[in-house]
């Protein structure tokens, strides 16, 4: 016995040294929800204390009059983000109780709890002795709470036999019944939660371990346990905090997963259930620190906290926009100078300043940027106004295709996609080249009808569809269909402008020398002389040196350019 003792005093040394978080074992998503009843107490802030440094979230199903005399450790428990639950007011078994005394049990508990919280909650609750009957769940008026493990801690004076009764049997999805009016309890409690943690367990609320088992607790219904069934959820995730300067003022921005409510402090304290409820932007000063969670319930229900720091804030970009020819720069502050440049050159410290609309000759790229005092200078922001008379916010006069967008844009052969953007780089389909290569054509009366089975008779380039198959310049898939919505090849649009050359009458016997090219074996047969002859006459640039990558995708703009040499054929 003795030397049991001196074996544990050893054990509960080394314990002590190891510093809080060494035990932790990466998450198995195994949950336990640790329970506490009939407190609060002279023990409580000891708990606490130790949750604190192992970040381990717990329930405190407290007595109405308990809480009444250690107000400020309720409200500690909730803003640290452990879930305040009830366990009636004065301890008697609710079955012998009348309806009227048992409502003053539940109601006077939760006005204590929300007056020494600072906000009204829901609050679950367990009934005394655990005893309860149907009439008794369906009186209470908030779902009612049982557990799955109970080592009898008030029947006992030996933390060590609470721990070993607990560690006996507890599994995924145990709610462990303790309770925080004995030290004993409390010590079993600590050493708990780092075997448990060890274990690869998550210390969670009894709220958050249902709503990550799937569980909707529901008023008038018992809950024993959350053991697996299938539905294991996240955590939810800390929010996120961003600002920027809008209207000079900087305006900061927070957002979480959907289903969840924001609560955020902005003086660099930590947010509770009883911070401000984020409901959009708002304005913060220069250096304010800025802290939020989010919560499926703002008791027991938190993610981990956010923060950031408003510093290093940059002056907003202004906005461009170009209309019959006129520039017009806004920007984002009135105070805020705005330079620019009509070269495609960043705006410097010595750049113009705009003073009013700027009048364009067509193939200007006008870049901007503001200025403001305190801020410095923003981000420069550039808009094209193309020699057809276009606007692009997205293509400049220096791209590589800018000519066959501009030009195919104004032959109405491509169109935008909305918001003065072209997407150049976006990847084309098959179906888009059919409809433009039928355009090109002239539209001609189709007599056949749709023969893929995945293109419907009322399709939107059925006709385009139909035309160039009659004219054999589509061919399908072998299993029939044509598969419109994928990506255009490389090699695919080759064999179809090939083919449309050939229909147009068009001299096709140009060829790129097949052996510069290290993956020519990579082409399909049907596409390697329609490739060669796409490269050699440049309607089709190869798209890194020395390779002509068959399968890679054709993007918008290479489409232009496609686009505007099969006009010539
Ligand atoms: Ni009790």
């Amino acid at each position: 016995m003795k030397r049991l003792l001196s074996f544990l005093l050893i054990l509960c040394i080394v314990c002590t040294l190891l510093p809080a978080g060494a035990l932790a074992a990466p998450s198995s998503g195994k949950l336990a929800a640790l329970t506490f009843d009939d407190g609060p107490g002279r023990y409580t802030a000891r708990l606490l204390d130790a949750l604190d440094q192992r970040d381990a979230k717990v329930t405190f199903f407290v007595l109405g009059q308990q809480a009444k005399a250690y107000p400020e450790i309720v409200r500690r428990a909730y803003d640290a983000g452990h879930q305040i639950a009830s366990h009636t007011y004065s301890h008697r078994s609710l079955t012998g109780l009348s309806a009227e005394t048992l409502y003053r049990e539940v109601n006077d508990t939760a006005a204590v709890l929300n007056a020494a919280i600072g906000c009204s909650n829901t609050y679950l609750i367990r009934p005394p002795y655990g005893n309860y009957n149907q009439t008794v769940l369906s009186r209470l008026g908030a779902p009612a709470v049982y557990w799955s493990v109970d080592p009898q801690d008030w029947n006992c004076s030996s933390a060590s036999t609470v721990y070993s009764r607990v560690m006996n049997s507890v599994r995924d999805g145990s709610i462990i019944l303790l309770h925080d009016i004995h030290s004993h309890s409390v010590t079993a409690a600590i050493d708990l939660v780092d075997a448990l943690i060890a274990k690869g367990y998550e210390l969670v609320t009894v709220n958050e371990l249902c709503r990550r088992r799937g569980i909707t607790m529901r008023s008038g219904s018992i809950y024993f346990d959350a053991y697996p069934n299938g539905t294991q959820l996240p955590a939810p995730a800390a929010p996120e905090i961003s600002v920027r300067l809008t209207g000079g003022v900087p305006a900061v921005t927070i957002t979480a997963e959907p289903g969840t409510a924001i609560y955020y402090t902005t003086d660099g304290t930590a947010p509770t259930g009883t911070s401000t409820r984020y409901t959009g932007p708002f304005s913060a000063a220069d250096g304010a620190v800025i802290r939020a969670f989010c919560a499926y319930d703002k008791n027991g229900g938190r993610s981990k906290t956010a923060s950031l720091t408003v510093e290093g804030l940059q002056t907003a970009p202004p906005v461009l926009s170009v209309e019959d020819g006129l520039c017009t720069i806004t920007a984002d502050a009135p105070g805020d100078r705005i330079l620019y440049t009509l070269d495609g050159s960043a705006p410097q410290a010595d750049s113009p300043e705009y003073l009013e609309p700027i009048a364009l000759t067509p193939g200007t790229t006008v870049t901007a940027a503001a200025v403001s005092a305190q801020y410095g200078m923003s981000e420069s922001t550039w808009i094209t106004y193309s020699d057809g008379g276009h606007v692009f916010r997205d293509v400049r006069l220096t791209d590589l295709h800018y000519a066959d967008i501009d030009a195919a844009y104004t032959a109405g052969m491509m169109d935008g996609v909305g918001g003065d953007r072209f997407m150049p780089d976006m990847a084309t389909n098959r179906a888009t080249i059919v409809t433009i290569l039928y355009r090109l054509a002239g539209r001609p009366d189709v007599a056949s009808t749709v023969m893929y089975s995945d293109v419907p008779e009322n399709e939107w380039y059925a006709d385009a569809l139909c035309w160039a198959t009659e004219n054999g310049i589509i061919d399908g898939f072998a299993d029939g269909t044509f598969r419109g919505k994928t990506p255009l090849t490389r090699e695919q649009a080759a064999a179809i402008l090939f083919r449309y050359a050939n229909v147009q009458g068009a001299d096709t016997s140009a060829r790129a020398c097949a052996s510069d090219f290290a993956d020519i074996d990579a082409v399909n047969g049907y596409a390697l002389e329609p490739l060669l002859w796409a490269t050699a006459e440049q309607y089709i640039l190869p798209p890194s040196d020395g390779r002509l990558e068959p399968r890679g995708s054709i993007s918008r703009a290479e489409l232009a350019r496609l686009v505007m040499r099969a006009l010539e054929l």
